[in-house]
């Protein structure tokens, strides 16, 4: 971007014109090529433990029901099931820390945005269709990539 906007001489117009053009284009790039800021890393956190509740369902537990902290997001059997049979119940959830490290973050940020996995489907209830913004995806994705167990 610098490049361009560096172009003083001659065609000013032209060059300043190029800058923006540039400037618009570069951001949702250079936003991804550097590591992800703390505010947008603690809205994600605030996302997955508070909102939306990620950990009960792909959190294992211990037989007294407890999370096993160790394996935080690490999925697992679920400890539920339907009051009435619903079609295509899934009894595990998915392990969203070796998730993080195979789906791209393109895939991450689909995902969360419309609900359609990398293979075209939705996931299997009960997991929550989920529709969040450009924004909460972003974080959410940039949060559980954080997470190093
Ligand atoms: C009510 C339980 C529940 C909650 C809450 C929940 N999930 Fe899930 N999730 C599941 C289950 C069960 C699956 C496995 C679905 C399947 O096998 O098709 C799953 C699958 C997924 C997948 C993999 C989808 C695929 O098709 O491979 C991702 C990613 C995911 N969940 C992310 C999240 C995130 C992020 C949150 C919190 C914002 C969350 N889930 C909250 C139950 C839940």
């Amino acid at each position: 971007m610098s490049v361009f906007c560096a172009n003083g001489r001659g065609a000013y117009r032209n060059g300043l014109r190029r800058c923006a053009v540039m400037a618009v284009i570069s951001i949702p790039l250079t936003a991804w090529a550097t590591a992800p800021s703390t505010s947008l890393l603690r809205h994600g956190r605030y996302l997955v433990r508070d909102v939306g509740m990620c950990a009960d369902c792909h959190t294992p537990r211990d037989r007294h029901g407890k999370e096993i902290v160790a394996r935080w997001l690490r999925g697992g059997p679920l400890n539920f099931k339907p009051a009435h049979p619903i079609p295509e119940w899934a009894r595990h959830s998915s392990d969203l820390i070796h998730l993080a490290r195979r789906w791209t973050t393109q895939q991450w940020i689909r995902f969360l945005r419309s609900g359609i996995a990398p293979n075209g489907k939705p996931a299997r209830p009960p997991m929550p269709d989920i529709h969040l913004s450009y924004y909460d995806a972003r974080a959410v994705t940039a949060y559980i990539r954080s997470l190093k167990h």
